[in-house]
């Protein structure tokens, strides 16, 4: 029944926004222009991670021969290319459909799926040019390795990355090939490849639950961060063209310019969901290969195993209104307060931890780009339909905007912006009294900002703009509140 709803409602979703679908992602609103490179190289050393194996084939789960990811940078704004623009599925539809059926346990069909990316994703582009000239100068910016959710490409994440770029970091964005991925292509140089989509624990073996899983998963996802951080650490010692020659995917052809440009010391670790459930596995090695000096978990993962709660670097954790607002038992506490521990430890240890939820109405996909390209792809989703987030754009800068705070400390150690802010809500409130509300954040954790400290708020009054889309929205919770 549940599922013949969610059917329905998807079908109905389909037909009364198919009209109302955006052209195009948006462009990126920073100082610089966006440039941006697919890079995929082979690790030194293929291994299996792991003794997970697939039950039908017997072949390693966990298998490490590349790894790809995707380079956003700035460049001058007048840069353009001559090559075409990324398309948004890097991996062809029917693929992904699988991938993404697959992982919600054949509960949606491919069929369907697919039915919906041919409709609000098959012509979508990445508004990034694509393998141009780093931006002329010899400003080193920081670096961003990203880690995505599950089941999301790393590609969904686009107008996040777009835009940080854009505000000077350059990010590299994994796309992990943990089964967490709907669909990726592990290419060689030699033109050979193969598909990698998304798999649970029901279809591996030895016989694991859960936990067990994701933690195998993690383990993979940590041996990608180490060969990433080898590729770019090349990267910044001036090895470019040898990257470039490496590469399978034919991208980079200027990346011996790099040399200098991008400030390995200021290598933060972000992720989203369970993205960050391997950011926080990552924090937990004591001698981490990876040179992060801080870490940017978005939405840390409810359902991945238990979360490290001991945290001796910067952290900021922004969580969507979703993710805070749903009380969720982990582990004989409450979600909410482990991660407010992983925070307030980080406070305690270096002076820098913060925990705050973006309100306005977000849902665990706001950072995502599925929002903008259709809010109705929100719903896919999630189930809280009262959640839907009304103005997906607003939010993913408020995302950015808190991220170029911490970036800022992280450069300079000054907290400006939305992080210089005293805590407002030590728990979570779901509908404070709008007019007390001065900024669309609540703030769980932070460090006390002295009084005369001016705290200018990027953010500014939370405006609900009801648009024509979120008239739609309403009506369509309606017709399926009366199915
Ligand atoms: C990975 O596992 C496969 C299948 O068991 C095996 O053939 C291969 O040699 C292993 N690779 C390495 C590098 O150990
Ligand atoms: C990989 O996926 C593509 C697209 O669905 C398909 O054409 C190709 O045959 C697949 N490759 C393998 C080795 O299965
Ligand atoms: C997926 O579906 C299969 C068969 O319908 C079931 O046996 C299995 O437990 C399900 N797995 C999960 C993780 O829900
Ligand atoms: C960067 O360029 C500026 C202007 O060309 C120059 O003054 C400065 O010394 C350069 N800095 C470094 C570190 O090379
Ligand atoms: C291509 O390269 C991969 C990785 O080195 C290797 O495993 C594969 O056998 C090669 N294929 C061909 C056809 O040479
Ligand atoms: C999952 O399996 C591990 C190892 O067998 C066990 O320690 C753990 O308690 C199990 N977790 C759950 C939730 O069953
Ligand atoms: C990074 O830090 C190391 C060690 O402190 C230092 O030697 C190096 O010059 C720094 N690199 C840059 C680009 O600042
Ligand atoms: C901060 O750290 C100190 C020393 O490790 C510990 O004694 C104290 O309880 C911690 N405070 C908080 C609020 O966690
Ligand atoms: C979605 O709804 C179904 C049925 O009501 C429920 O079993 C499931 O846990 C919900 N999923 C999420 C992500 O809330
Ligand atoms: C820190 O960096 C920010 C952003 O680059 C800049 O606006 C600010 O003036 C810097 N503060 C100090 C003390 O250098
Ligand atoms: C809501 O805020 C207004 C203005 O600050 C105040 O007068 C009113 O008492 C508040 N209401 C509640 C229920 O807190
Ligand atoms: C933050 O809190 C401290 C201690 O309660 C207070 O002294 C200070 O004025 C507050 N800062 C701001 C900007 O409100």
């Amino acid at each position: 029944m549940a599922s013949f709803l969610r059917h329905a409602s998807l079908i109905l979703t389909i037909i009364n926004y198919s009209t109302l679908v955006s052209a195009a992602l948006p462009a990126y609103s920073g100082t610089y222009g966006v440039g941006t490179i697919a890079l995929e190289v082979p690790v030194a050393d293929p291994r299996n991670i792991t003794d997970t194996v697939f039950k039908a084939t017997k072949q390693p789960a966990f298998k490490l021969d590349t790894t790809l990811i995707n380079v956003y940078y700035p460049i001058d704004k007048n840069t353009k290319s001559t090559k075409p623009q990324h398309p948004w599925l890097s991996v062809s539809a029917d693929l992904i459909a699988k991938g993404l059926s697959d992982s919600l346990n054949g509960s949606i069909s491919p069929a369907l799926i697919e039915i919906g990316f041919g409709i609000f994703a098959s012509d979508l582009a990445i508004p990034a040019e694509v393998d141009v000239n780093f931006l002329p100068g010899n400003e080193s910016f920081p670096v961003m390795i990203f880690s995505h959710g599950n089941p999301t490409m790393t590609d969904w994440y686009s107008q996040y990355y777009g835009e940080m770029a854009s505000r000077g970091v350059v990010i590299a964005g994994v796309a992990h090939r943990d089964g967490s991925s709907p669909a990726t292509v592990v290419k060689f140089k030699n033109g050979t490849s193969y598909n990698v989509t998304a798999f649970t624990q029901d279809v591996v073996s030895p016989t694991m639950n859960d936990t067990e899983f994701h933690r195998r998963q993690l383990e993979m996802r940590q041996a990608e961060f180490i060969e990433v951080t080898r590729t770019l650490q090349s990267i910044a010692n001036g090895d470019g063209q040898a990257v470039f020659s490496a590469n399978s995917r034919s991208e980079g052809q200027a990346l011996a310019q790099w040399k200098g440009r991008i400030d390995m010391n200021r290598t933060i670790i972000a992720g989203h969901s369970f993205g960050s459930n391997a950011v926080l596995r990552y924090l937990q090695d004591s001698k981490p290969l990876v040179p992060a000096v801080a870490a940017l978990p978005f939405d840390p993962g409810k359902d991945s195993g238990p979360l490290p709660t001991d945290v001796s670097l910067p952290i900021l954790i922004p969580d969507s209104e979703e993710w805070s607002a749903k009380p969720t038992p982990f582990y004989g506490s409450q979600h909410f307060d482990v991660v407010k521990s992983i925070a307030a430890s980080s406070l305690n240890k270096t002076g820098a931890g913060w925990f705050m939820t973006l309100r306005t109405t977000t849902v665990h996909t706001s950072l995502t780009d599925v929002g903008l390209i259709a809010s109705s792809f929100v719903q896919f989703f999630t189930n809280d339909t009262s959640l839907i987030t009304l103005d997906p754009k607003v939010a993913l800068l408020q995302y950015v905007a808190v991220s170029g705070d911490f970036l800022t400390y992280v450069s300079n150690k000054t907290i400006t912006g939305l992080l210089a802010t005293n805590v407002t809500y030590p728990t979570f409130k779901l509908f404070p009294n709008a007019s007390v509300l001065k900024t669309p954040w609540e703030v769980h954790v932070a460090p006390t900002v002295p009084g005369t400290a001016a705290s200018k708020s990027g953010a500014g009054r939370i405006r609900l703009e009801l648009g024509e889309l979120s008239v739609w929205v309403i009506m369509l919770m309606y017709v399926m509140f009366c199915l």
